[in-house]
Order: structure tokens, then sequence, then C-alpha cells
């Protein structure tokens, strides 16, 4: 179930026909490193499904740290041009941390957090490089733009963790941003030691790297309903600074009812 293999597996879900037709003719697809800006067909509204792991191998380099459900590594996947706009607006703004619908703080989460809403955004031409992050996102899990959170980094200085959790709130089942489906997690910096995101339930730690990112998904393809195996924690660094940035992906636009007040 685990693999570090970055050429095997297929993510779609679909027939068995269309598994192995896509491993056998795509496997050995180089990566090309191009075209980042290449699109591929969206969803339909209210539909969604897995990334398309042939996709993304012909246009990144990525590593299938677990193939079902997809556990999706980026290596190199930020630019430090990227890093920089990011931890700009961040770095003045860190407050302590908060979990669930409520926003509340706890003992189960002691990171600091900046989001980047757009009165910290401003009118500083920075913030580019977020909105080209985000279209690029918005891309490769072929939902619009509009259903993603602003990003929310995150610091995390020694002994700072956030144990283990699902992204997926329930409470937003009846929102109209709908359920938390995927989450596309930034690692910012290379942490000296410890802050790795564990995934109990897959034997899996994704040892933070500078540039890399992860994406993995909270609910069953074109389902509202949980999917508990990506339940994750980040682990307590042990020595060192952690930077890193959460970007969470919705079923419906967060964006609108975001800004009509009608979402935390
Ligand atoms: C999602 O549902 C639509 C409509 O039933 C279907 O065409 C599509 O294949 C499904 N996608 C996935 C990933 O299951
Ligand atoms: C992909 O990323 C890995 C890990 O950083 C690196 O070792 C490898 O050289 C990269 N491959 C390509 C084709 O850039
Ligand atoms: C978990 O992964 C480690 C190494 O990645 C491996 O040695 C161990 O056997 C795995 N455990 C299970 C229960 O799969």
């Amino acid at each position: 179930m685990v693999s570090t293999n970055a050429v095997s597996g297929v993510l779609m879900v679909g027939t068995l026909a269309a598994f192995l037709a896509a491993s056998t003719t795509l496997r050995d697809t180089p990566f090309s490193g191009t075209a980042s800006t290449q699109h591929q067909q969206p969803f339909k509204p209210g539909e969604w499904g897995y990334a398309d792991a042939d996709w993304l191998r012909q246009h990144y380099n990525i590593t299938m740290l677990s193939e079902d459900p997809p556990v999706i590594q980026f290596n190199n996947f930020i630019s430090q041009e990227r890093i920089d706009a990011i931890l700009h607006f961040a770095k003045p703004k860190f407050a302590r941390s908060t979990s669930g619908i409520e926003r509340e703080v706890s003992n189960y989460r002691t990171s600091s957090t900046a989001w980047m809403l757009p009165d910290v955004l401003g009118n500083d031409p920075m913030q580019a490089h977020l909105k080209d992050m985000e279209e690029e996102i918005a891309r490769i899990v072929r939902l619009p733009v509009e259903n993603q959170e602003h990003f929310q980094v995150l610091q995390y200085q020694k002994n700072q963790y956030y144990k283990v959790h699902s992204d997926y709130i329930e409470e937003q089942r009846q929102q109209p941003c709908g359920i938390r489906v995927a989450t596309f997690f930034l690692y910012l910096n290379d942490v000296e030691e410890g802050g790795g995101t564990r995934f109990p339930n897959l034997n899996l730690t994704v040892q933070p790297a500078k540039g890399n990112a992860v994406l993995w998904y909270s609910a069953y393809p074109n389902t509202t309903r949980m999917d508990s195996r990506t339940d994750h924690e980040a682990m307590p660094v042990a020595k060192g600074m952690k930077y890193g940035a959460n970007k969470w992906i919705h079923i419906h636009d967060f964006v609108t009812p975001w800004a009509n007040g009608k979402t935390v």
C-alpha cells in the first residue's frame, strides 16, 4: 500500500481496464519539467476525483508516497521567489494557531498561524506569486481556484506540534463551500530535526524538505464521506524551526461565501 516508487501506480478512480491501460502506456513517460501552465479538463461542478497521476508525472517531479489513498509528493515544487513571497507576508502576522470550525486554541495544536487574507496582502505586488501558486494548484486538483481557502502559513518552533487529526470538517457539509476534499501542503524550509507529517494509518511520515509539497484527500472521490485513512499529525520539531503552509480545497466555491461573511 505504501510505496516510494515514483513510477508505479495510477490515481484516477476508474475501471481495472483503465488502470491497466494507464499504467502500461504511461509508466515510462518521462518527467518533462514543462508546462505547469497546461490545462486539463476540470471536474464538473459538484463532482470531484483524485488528481490524474499520469498528467502529474508529465509535468512535475512527483513521488507517490501512497497510492490508495493517494499521497503525492511534489519535489522542488516551490521556487525560492514564491517561498520568499509567502514568508514576507506571513512573518509579521504569526499568531497562535487554532483548530476546527470554531478556530479554538488548544494544546492539540501549538504552532503559530498567519492567514493570507486580502487585508494582509493589500496592494503588495508580491501577492502575484501567491495567486500564481493558487492557479497552479487549481490545475493540479482540477477544481476552480475559488474552491480554495486562503493560504494558512504555519510556524512550528522547537517542541511545537499538531496532534493526529483530519482536515475534514463535518459542519462544513451544511455550508455553501461544502467539505474540504483536498489538502495541498507546502514545506517552506528544511527542518533540522523532526517536524515530519505523519499519517499513522498509512505507516507514512513525510520529511519536510524546502520547496516540496504534498497532496492528499480527506474524503472519498465524488462523495462527502470522510476518508480517515489520511488522518495525520505534525510531529514535534526537535531542532530548529519549521515553516509550512496549508492550502485547503473545498468541493464548492469557498471564496465568495467567505467574502459575504457566510463561512468562517
Ligand atoms: C464522479 O461522478 C460522475 C457522475 O456520476 C462520473 O461521471 C465520474 O466518473 C465520477 N468520478 C469519479 C472520480 O468517481
Ligand atoms: C526529482 O526529485 C528528486 C528529489 O528531489 C531528485 O533526486 C531528482 O533528481 C528529480 N528528478 C528530476 C528529473 O528532476
Ligand atoms: C512501516 O514502514 C516501515 C518503514 O517505512 C517498515 O519497516 C514497517 O515494516 C512498516 N510497518 C507496517 C506495519 O507496514
